[in-house]
């Protein structure tokens, strides 16, 4: 999970990482307000999660609120990069002598952490990794050893900073380290760190991601969600503990396993070239599913719920291979699925059973009888019966749609 600036710089806050850290806006009444409370200069900044932020013109200095009040009209509402700006922070400005880079990542190649800084940070910093890469020193950490203060030296060494600044430096290198660990993350980021008029040496931007595989450990992690920014049915697959993702396509998709469900959306894409929806756009899968091993009803219903309340939806594949878990079950679990959903269930299900006890499985399904559920062998042609499904209700769907808007 990728962290805004201001919480970026509020997790940095709480283990002493020195920070500038004003108060976030989402109103240019709220900015002025802020301004006028923090007194002098500020810098009103765009929040959200991508870099560029600064050429992108998401980050004014402005000398009085009304000014802080001007810039957050200006940036609220603005795009970066494809994302939308719905809030600023307004932070205190800094009198900047100097700009510096430091970060701690994960550097998995290398199967160690890996310390980055250099003396010349700022806005240019991915130009000088690429032109002038010794200018950024690359320091490997132990991830037992970790930061102390001698290890922060050699990371101030390595990337040449002043003299004057050295302790200084070190010590924030010394309390990042800190933060880094104490959150999980994998990904901690300053960039600017900045040398201010005072001689101190504070942090004017913050990058983290953390680890969500650790957040069984780390309540408080929750807290710094984006709920407003997730989709809502992947919100919801979350609350069920399935794994699922939105897509923008036609063919709703569940199958047992990463691998299959992955593959699937393949299959289900080259089958869609051929349906053509018009307006240069063909039928694509609409979302990845997979349901894990088990299969049972609950778990089924759960999955089809998620996929049927997706509009974009016009036919299900659901792709099973039996292993562990064998094909008679999964087949119950459909039929029982489709009975907890009753009339909610609208869509045609195209069904491609295969593997463990696969005999026993089709003869439930098609013992059933379910009008929605069409049982196919091979997973190609599976795939292209639910493409071509998907094509045909969505042109009904538009032709309805063009006749009942031509009798207003
Ligand atoms: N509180 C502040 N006071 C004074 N100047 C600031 C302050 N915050 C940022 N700046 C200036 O604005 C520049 C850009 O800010 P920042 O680093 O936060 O955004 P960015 O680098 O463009 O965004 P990103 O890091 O997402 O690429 C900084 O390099 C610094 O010169
Ligand atoms: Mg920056």
């Amino acid at each position: 999970m990728d962290l805004f600036e201001y919480q970026a710089k509020q997790l940095f806050e709480k283990y002493d990482v020195p920070v500038s850290l004003g108060e976030v806006a989402t109103t240019p009444d709220e900015a002025e307000a802020i301004a006028e409370r923090i007194g002098g200069v500020t810098v009103v900044k765009a929040q959200v999660k991508i870099g560029g932020r600064g050429k992108a013109g998401g980050v004014k200095v402005a000398k009085t609120p009304a000014d802080a009040r001007a810039a957050a009209e200006a940036i609220l509402g603005m795009d970066i990069k494809g994302l939308t700006v719905h809030r600023v922070l307004v932070d205190p400005g800094a009198q900047i002598e100097e700009e510096y880079y430091v970060s701690y990542l994960l550097d998995r190649a290398n199967r160690t952490f890996l310390a980055m800084a250099s003396y010349e940070g700022g806005m240019e910093i991915e130009q000088l990794a690429v032109e002038r890469p010794d200018a950024l020193a690359k320091v490997p950490v132990d991830a037992i050893a970790g930061v102390d203060e001698s290890k922060a030296r050699e990371i101030v060494a390595a990337a040449r900073f002043p003299a004057e600044v050295a302790d200084k430096v070190a010590a924030v290198l010394v309390k990042l380290w800190d933060a880094f660990v104490g959150s999980d993350a994998t990904l901690v980021e300053v960039n600017p760190l900045a040398k201010v008029a005072s001689g101190d040496v504070i942090a004017l931007d913050g990058k983290v991601t953390l680890d969500e595989n650790a957040s069984f450990r780390q309540p408080g992690n929750a807290a710094f969600e984006d709920v407003g920014a997730v989709d809502p049915l992947e919100q919801k697959a979350k609350e069920k503990g399935l794994n699922y993702v939105k897509l923008d396509g036609e063919v709703g998709i569940i199958g047992n396993g990463a691998g299959l469900v992955m593959s699937t959306l393949d299959v289900v894409a080259y089958a869609g070239e051929k349906y053509s929806l018009g307006g240069g756009h063909s039928v694509k899968p609409a979302n990845f599913l997979d349901i894990g091993g088990g299969a049972s009803a609950e778990v089924m219903a759960n999955g089809l719920d998620i996929i049927l309340n997706d509009p974009s939806v016009r036919s299900v594949f659901v792709n099973v291979f039996g292993g562990i878990t064998s094909c008679d079950e999964v087949a119950n679990g459909i039929v029982g699925a489709l009975a907890i959903l009753g009339d909610e269930a609208t869509k045609p299900l195209i069904v491609r059973l295969d593997g463990n006890n696969v005999v026993e499985g089709r003869r439930i399904l098609t013992e059933a009888a379910h009008p929605l559920v069409t049982l196919v062998d091979t997973m190609d042609a599976a795939a292209d019966q639910a493409a071509h499904k998907a094509a045909e209700l969505a042109s009904a769907a538009t032709a309805a749609h063009g006749n009942s808007g031509s009798l207003n």
